[in-house]
């Protein structure tokens, strides 16, 4: 579609990560918190998705947590993963509504970079068509980079989550740089059709920039918001941000 024809999306949505309800709770081999439950609160304060990364290693998110949140959450289910046999397995499963593909190290905190979609061998490119058949909506994980965008085309995404670790970490005229970029990628993405997601590293200051990007419909943000709920609690913290965004993206709501 061209961009003449396809309208800037308008509201900006919030995907609320809840892997750092898990972390919390795997730390000591409780029940609790639940993960679940910070689901169902996020969407009760108006998230219009809940995201889970559910990692090779089961350091955060596990098995049980997908089978229960695909029964629980009203909104949409993102699943972040790897694009392994087993993890594809997972989601032919659970069906979630978007799988959002992701790189993944064991050794790493959190993930680092985007994935190289140029690099997909057959295989993967293959497994990204079952999801897809499979009515799973398909989402990449990428740097801000016009090949990769092309890339993801090419292989059949229909979103493409722009990475904003970079915006993130720097300061100053750097960070208005990596802005800059992923204001270019947002329009190049969403010319060639794709909706537009980005997230990582995103907080209640740098977040702001970010949402006013308009070729951008959608943020997924967790750190930042489950670390505010500690404080706040979980529904406000989800309420703050969604007002923040709404405001920075000028929408009437905020
Ligand atoms: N998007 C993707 C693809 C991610 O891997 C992560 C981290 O799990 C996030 C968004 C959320 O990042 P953060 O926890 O820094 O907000």
């Amino acid at each position: 579609m061209s961009s003449t024809t396809r309208q800037n999306p308008s509201i900006i949505r919030l995907g609320v990560n809840v892997d750092h309800v898990a972390t919390l709770r795997q730390q000591r081999g409780t029940h609790y918190p639940d993960p679940i439950f910070a689901a169902a609160l996020a969407e009760q304060a108006g998230a219009a998705q809940i995201t889970v990364h559910l990692r090779e290693d089961r350091r955060h998110i596990q098995d049980r947590d997908l089978a229960i949140l695909r029964q629980t959450v009203t909104t949409k289910l993102n699943l972040e993963m790897a694009l392994t046999k087993q993890m594809v397995e997972a989601a032919l499963i659970n069906r979630p509504d978007t799988v959002t593909i992701v790189p993944e190290k064991r050794e790493e905190r959190t993930t680092e970079g985007g994935l190289n979609v140029l690099s997909l061998s057959a295989e993967m490119r293959g497994s990204l068509r079952v999801l897809r058949d499979a009515g799973i909506g398909i989402s990449l994980f990428i740097d801000p980079d016009r090949d990769q965008i092309r890339a993801s085309v090419d292989v059949g995404a229909q979103i493409v989550e722009l990475h904003t670790g970079d915006y993130c970490e720097t300061s100053g005229e750097e960070q208005r740089r990596e802005l800059a970029r992923l204001q270019v990628a947002a329009t190049d993405s969403f010319q060639f059709g794709l909706k537009v997601a980005a997230g990582h590293g995103l907080d209640y200051q740098n977040t702001c920039a970010v949402a006013r990007i308009q070729e951008i419909e959608e943020l997924n943000i967790g750190h930042s918001i489950v670390c505010r709920a500690l404080f706040v609690g979980f529904e406000r913290a989800v309420a703050d941000m969604i007002t923040l965004m709404a405001k920075s993206r000028g929408e009437a709501r905020g």
